[in-house]
């Protein structure tokens, strides 16, 4: 079975998507970090804008392994490095290259092959498999999604305002939106679940609910 969770930046997807999992006994792929992985390579071959073309190539020739919830790149676990401003500031390299998220689309489908899968992104119910069977959009408001990014980066010591984190957010927004190729929209028989107010426990809850009504 695959459950599908899409929605926007700071939604709570990758943690409800993780605990789900773990409650269903379930795999679970974190596609963001997929695209951030591309995105550090290309960073330390030194591509930027403009090199579209070398970025595809790369991205071609990269090995990317999600094993145990660690993002493996050529043989280095670089679930540490991909998380840094740099990278996230650089994503776009590699979310917006068609070429790379056919590239990683693919690995996707390889990696849920047969097995039981929660994966979680921006595409997931809309382009990586448009035939799952339980589709969730998980989504708060731009405030509360805010809120609770600046905890976590407060919590990792980076000197940050809400307005910043606010007004980062809204950019983010806007590029997942009008992304040509995988942008973030609600699948038409995906499931909308907000999130404003809830506790984690209280959204994994919901969700496992969902899936459990669908299995
Ligand atoms: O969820 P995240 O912040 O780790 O995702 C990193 C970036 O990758 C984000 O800018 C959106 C993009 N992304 C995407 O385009 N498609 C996906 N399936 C997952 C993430």
């Amino acid at each position: 079975m695959i459950v599908t969770i899409d929605g926007p930046a700071g939604a709570g997807k990758s943690s409800i998507a993780r605990r789900l999992a773990e409650r269903l006994s379930f795999q679970f792929l974190d596609t963001g970090a997929m695209y951030r992985a591309v995105a550090l390579a290309a960073l330390r071959r030194g591509l930027s804008d403009g090199d579209g073309d070398a970025i595809a190539k790369l991205a071609g020739e990269l090995s990317i392994d999600m094993r145990h919830e660690r993002t493996i790149l050529n043989g280095e676990d670089v679930s540490a490095a991909i998380r840094t401003s740099d990278v996230s500031a650089a994503v776009y390299l590699a979310a917006d290259n068609v070429a790379v998220r056919q590239r990683l689309v693919e690995l996707q489908r390889q990696i849920a092959q047969g097995r039981d899968t929660v994966t979680e992104g921006r595409d997931q119910g809309t382009v990586a498999f448009p035939e799952a069977q339980c589709k969730i959009f998980l989504t708060a408001s731009p405030e509360e999604r805010a809120r609770r990014r600046l905890a976590e980066l407060v919590a990792r010591g980076e000197p940050i305002t809400l307005e910043q984190v606010l007004s980062q957010q809204a950019d983010r927004d806007r590029r997942d939106a009008e992304r040509p190729v995988g942008a973030l929209i609600k699948a038409p028989d995906a499931i909308e679940v907000w999130t404003d107010g809830l506790t984690p426990e209280e959204v994994v809850d919901r969700l496992e609910q969902i899936v459990r009504s669908q299995q």
